[in-house]
């Protein structure tokens, strides 16, 4: 089976490269290079014992995309990550976001509806419920107006995709929505490689803790929450992947009751900002200097899943603890900044 990994080399891409190929399956990586490293394809064959074919592509260029499917025409799946996830950046740029999240998707499904046989995982964001009403989220929650570029982008995806798949019943899709991934491969050979300054949590973290920034600044303890800070479902980023094998499998077994769904990706459990950084010291015994600041805009108070339709309909949950995601990030951070 021949699965095609756009954005392979980025932080959750290349994660799920590497559990597709212990899985037997083969992978193609498309990936521009924009926000990721070429040595990441070493390090995939290092974990895996399997260099991934790599193609250098962009898929803003409609030409290049229509190029590629022509040259692999037995591909049994497509899972696409290939996009821009910085939320500041894209409300400074809405327009490189549309350009970047939404032309490179119509160009990919446009050459996925020409075919006989179709399967596509779109990487979605439980940013979509915005500050939902009801913990934890199921899917049923509303899709609430986007605070974001970004967010209006994974909202605009799913309707794409759902749109498509209605007029094309050869075409079978999954959108996942993720929590907020964390963690690296506990090999330390892969993991989150942020450029400039992190704007996640936990990157923030791994860099304050080796000293590459002085302080984490905490974005709140007045929240209604019980220490005070906001609070996320962080899920460790090999659960995360593992959850595209199975969904890429469901689809390719015809298993759906609908050629188009979507899931929650979670662990079903809310972690305090505060509570995260306490993890931290525990597991790794460092210390972590912070203090709290304002609020940051367009955060939400809670988002934790309920992830009751992802273990019912795809059998999968997740595995590894906070603990696992902040011992396996800082392992891979001590060697990044060493
Ligand atoms: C953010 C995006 C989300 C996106 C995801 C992708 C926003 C509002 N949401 O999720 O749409 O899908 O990134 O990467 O930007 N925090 C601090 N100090 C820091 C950094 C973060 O206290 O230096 C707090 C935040 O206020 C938040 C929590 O940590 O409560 C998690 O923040 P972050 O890692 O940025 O993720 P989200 O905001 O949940």
């Amino acid at each position: 089976m021949k699965i095609v990994v756009t954005g392979g080399l980025g932080f959750i891409g290349s994660h799920v490269v590497v559990e597709l190929q212990q899985k037997g399956f083969e992978v193609v990586i498309i990936d521009n290079l924009s926000n990721a490293d070429k040595n990441v394809l070493n390090g995939i064959a290092e974990i895996t014992g399997i260099t991934p074919v790599f193609e250098e592509l962009d898929l803003r260029d409609k030409d290049s995309v229509v190029d590629f499917f022509s040259r692999y025409t037995k591909i049994d799946g497509v899972i696409h990550f290939a996009a821009s996830k910085a939320v500041g950046e894209s409300v400074e740029n809405p327009l490189l976001y549309y350009e970047n999240n939404l032309n490179t998707l119509v160009y990919v499904l446009q050459e996925m509806q020409k075919k006989e046989n179709a399967n596509f995982i779109f990487s979605s964001s439980c940013t979509v419920y915005g500050q939902a009403d009801i913990m934890p989220i199921t899917e049923n929650a509303p899709v609430k107006p986007a605070e974001s570029p970004y967010g209006n982008t994974k909202q605009i995806g799913e309707e794409i995709i759902k749109d498509v798949c209605n007029v094309t019943p050869s075409l079978k899709a999954i959108a996942l929505r993720y929590f907020n991934p964390i963690g690296a491969h506990k090999s330390a050979i892969i993991g989150e490689l942020p450029i400039g300054t992190p704007q996640n949590l936990v990157p923030y973290i791994m860099q304050t803790a080796t000293g590459q920034r002085e302080q984490l600044s905490v974005f709140g303890d007045d929240y209604p929450t019980p220490d005070g800070t906001a609070i996320r479902d962080y899920i460790h980023v090999v659960d995360l992947a593992k959850a595209h094998v199975v969904a890429l499998e469901k689809l390719l077994k015809n298993d759906m009751q609908s050629n188009f769904d979507f899931f929650n990706i979670g662990t079903g459990k809310g972690s305090s900002v505060i509570k995260v950084v306490n993890t931290f010291k525990k597991v790794t015994g460092t210390n972590l200097n912070y203090k709290i600041v304002a609020r940051r805009k367009g955060d939400v108070v809670e988002a934790y899943a309920n992830t009751t339709k992802a273990k019912s309909i795809l059998g999968w949950q997740t595995e590894l603890t906070l603990e696992d995601a902040l011992a396996d990030a800082w392992r891979w951070e001590q060697k990044i900044s060493s």
